[in-house]
């Protein structure tokens, strides 16, 4: 029986530490940290990852503000938001809630935010210097599944660590932080076009599984003792639940969890310590600005 990493537990630490490092800061006479968080339209998923992240902020002394727009918001209208966010010296950190409407190019949304108030680190800026091993803003997904598998002690030195998933914010820079001297992963990156997946799957010490498909991975996909690490959050109707859904992963949490070494809950797993790491990245972007 896999052993569970405890998301909650670890981002509550991570965030003890942020707290602390912010009560320093303000202690010195700086003002607390300001993240703006942008949020266009209703998709309810994106609303309760806004939420979550304002009630992280709160809790480490982090100020927010949630500046929430219709769908019809035009791209210009957006871009110049974030231009004025940009020249705000009141702003450390800026986040833009994916997905966007499809009239609103995200990638040139992206660009447009100030790379050293790039919080989300998904600037080709920050992108650039993930992959060359140099510090800067690193997405907070992956970022907090390399803190999770450090503070749980396992190892990843000559390891071969399979990403299933190659979106921009998290397999991609998952591969490359995997992949970082130091950390010293052998790193494969499979997606909806590999050959064979289950054979892969089953050579991975590491397997993170960023697919976003309800228990895509099952038991037969995973080597015995393995780390598995899910990315999935998918809501799946559940007429028992008062909201009429529940969230599971992309992993088969209750079969996998009897093959594998280690292995993330969702809920309660990657997306807690994400949210830690946004902190992280708010608080380091207002040292950065003085
Ligand atoms: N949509 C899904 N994950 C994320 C994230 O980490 N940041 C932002 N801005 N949008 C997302």
């Amino acid at each position: 029986m896999a052993q569970i990493i405890d998301g909650k537990a670890l981002a509550a630490q991570v965030k003890a530490e942020v707290k602390t490092e912010v009560a320093a800061w303000t202690a010195q006479g700086h003002r607390p940290p300001y993240l703006a968080v942008v949020l266009v339209g209703d998709n309810p998923a994106s609303a309760s990852y806004v939420r979550g992240k304002a009630k992280d902020a709160a809790e480490v002394g982090i100020n927010s503000d949630t500046l929430h727009y219709e769908t019809d918001i035009t791209e210009a209208e957006l871009l110049d938001l974030i231009r004025r966010l940009n020249q705000d010296n009141t702003v450390d950190g800026i986040l833009v809630q994916l997905p966007l409407p499809d009239h609103i190019n995200e990638q040139k949304v992206i660009e447009a935010i100030a790379p050293e108030k790039d919080a989300d680190g998904f600037h080709p800026a920050s992108i650039g210097q993930l992959v060359l091993g140099q510090p800067g803003f690193q997405p907070a997904t992956p970022a907090g599944i390399m803190e999770m598998l450090t503070r749980s002690g396992i190892p990843t030195s000559g390891a071969h660590a399979v990403v299933v998933g190659r979106s921009n914010i998290v397999g991609k820079p998952m591969a490359n932080l995997l992949l970082q001297k130091g950390v010293d992963a052998t790193v494969t990156i499979c997606h909806s076009r590999t050959r064979d997946l289950a054979a892969i799957t089953r050579s991975a010490d590491i397997l993170v599984a960023a697919i976003g498909r309800a228990h895509f991975i099952t038991a037969d996909m995973v080597k015995p003792g393995a780390t598995v690490i899910d990315v999935g959050i998918n809501r799946v109707d559940d007429a028992t639940r008062e909201r009429g859904y529940r969230l599971v992963g992309d992993v088969d949490f209750e079969a996998v969890r009897d093959i594998a070494g280690w292995i993330t809950p969702v809920p309660g797993g990657v997306g807690p310590m994400t949210r830690a790491m946004l902190m992280r990245n708010t608080l380091n972007a207002a040292k950065r600005a003085t």
